[in-house]
């Protein structure tokens, strides 16, 4: 096994990775390496394995899929697992959605739901935000304003992108300026009025087919926005006839507490988004909207080669199984509340914690110079990697890389958390000189 390592050099630097091990197997919440040593893994693969790596039902399923048929095309015919997840599909998202296409990735699905909007509408442009993190191709990454190293040396990119500001209210200019009427508590409407400024000074209501919001911010630094953001762009949305396309890519299948975190805030999408979760490490993605939306794209122009394929959809179908037999998304809620609590008793503690917010299972900690909110990126890298030397991986995340988001996968138990807490309390104690 170690020799394998001779081949990694081939291995182009531009897929940097966290640790310098030879995954050979997982189970659960956790991971083992080529020399056995076990990780308590906190990525979750970036969200993706939110049934634990392994689940022994989704695996079944996948041995069971490969042993009847691998592949055939989706505009040859149907398959049976395809027709199986449409049903559970549609019984976990909003009946008005009531139509859906699937591909591989998150990325081609975002790419998927600009085309639908255009076609359905009429219209070219796009209202994205800052901080947001859409994917790696040419439109995602004009739609993506989480890091220039997504961007940079590409452009220039898609035009007919505007970006107006999230309602990220620990880093608000207003807030910071007027606390006592701005802020996440508070009645503002600031980044709704910059949203209707855009419509006003750049990209006119008729030039606009829709706007693309994560409904918590994932790469871009796990920010919870007030639930009067999401209501407000619906309303935008409706008065404009603008298509409201919600990105769960990150935030979907169970992982912030409910089965999408659009449920939070009481909106329905026009077009729903879903990758990662939905197969539990299987390629797998899927775009939701209604019928006329769908119908309005010309026939054949989306899916692709391998999307909606015969063994992803098998192990999507026990994915989201899992999630439903065994509670997972309240499980996430239950949970995420608890590391929130522990994790602000730490905030009191460790003044280089600015900030703590999350939903469900999904939960940042925002590193600051003590006593300032000015970002502290080498407390953030350092706590990491003390916890990977602890044996628990975790990610950063954030425009300013100063940002640990937790996203364990939805089958920790208390003991899980408990671990990784501790973990993570002692790497802010072996960091407490950064
Ligand atoms: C919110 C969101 N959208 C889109 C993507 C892109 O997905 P993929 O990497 O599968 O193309 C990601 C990936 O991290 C994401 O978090």
């Amino acid at each position: 096994m170690e020799n394998l390592k001779d081949s990694a050099p081939l291995l182009t630097k531009a897929v940097p990775h966290l640790v310098d091990s030879i995954f050979v197997r997982g189970e659960g919440a956790y991971v083992w390496d080529h020399s056995d040593k076990r990780y308590l893994d906190f990525t979750s693969g970036i969200g993706v394995t939110n049934t634990g790596h392994c689940h022994p039902k989704v695996v079944a399923a996948i041995h069971e899929q490969a042993d009847l048929l691998v592949h055939t095309h989706q505009n040859t015919a149907f398959h049976r697992p395809l027709l199986q997840l449409l049903e559970v599909l549609h019984e976990i998202t909003p009946p008005e959605l009531d139509t859906y296409y699937f591909a591989n990735s998150g990325a081609e699905v975002v790419e998927g739901a600009v085309k639908l909007a255009r076609q359905a509408t009429g219209r070219t442009n796009i209202i994205a935000f800052q901080y947001s993190f859409h994917g790696r191709t040419v439109m995602t990454m004009s739609l993506s304003s989480s890091k220039t190293i997504y961007r940079g040396g590409y452009q220039p990119l898609m035009p007919g992108v505007f970006f107006a500001p999230y309602a990220y209210c620990y880093r608000c200019p207003m807030a910071e300026a007027d606390p006592e009427k701005f802020g996440f508590d508070k009645d503002c409407t600031w980044p709704l009025d910059q949203v209707e400024f855009l419509l006003k000074s750049q990209t006119s209501p008729e030039e606009t087919a829709a706007i693309l919001v994560e409904p918590v911010i994932g790469e871009g630094g796990y920010i919870v926005p007030p639930p009067r953001f999401l209501q407000g762009l619906r309303k935008i949305c409706d008065k404009q006839e603008i298509l409201l396309i919600i990105d769960e890519i990150q935030s979907g299948f169970g992982r912030t507490g409910r089965f999408f975190a659009f449920e939070h805030f009481g909106i329905i999408p026009d077009i729903l988004l879903m990758a990662k979760g939905i197969a539990s490490g299987m390629p797998l993605s899927c775009v939701a909207s209604r019928r006329e939306i769908m119908d309005a794209s010309s026939p054949g122009s989306h899916g692709g080669t391998y999307g909606g394929n015969a063994v992803a959809c098998a192990a999507a179908v026990a994915s989201i199984n899992v999630l439903k037999e065994e509670n997972l998304p309240e499980n996430a809620a239950r949970l995420g509340k608890k590391l929130l609590n522990r994790l602000q008793e730490l905030k009191e503690k460790h003044p280089c914690i600015g900030d703590v917010r999350g939903l469900g299972l999904m939960v940042g900690v925002e590193f600051v110079q003590p006593g300032t909110r000015i970002p502290h990126a080498a407390k953030a890298k350092a706590v990491q990697k003390a916890c990977v030397d602890n044996g628990m991986l975790i990610l950063t995340c954030g425009s300013y890389e100063n940002v640990i988001r937790w996203i364990p996968p939805l089958v920790i138990n208390e003991d899980h958390l408990d671990e990784g807490l501790s973990i993570f309390e002692g790497a802010l104690k072996k960091t407490a000189n950064i």
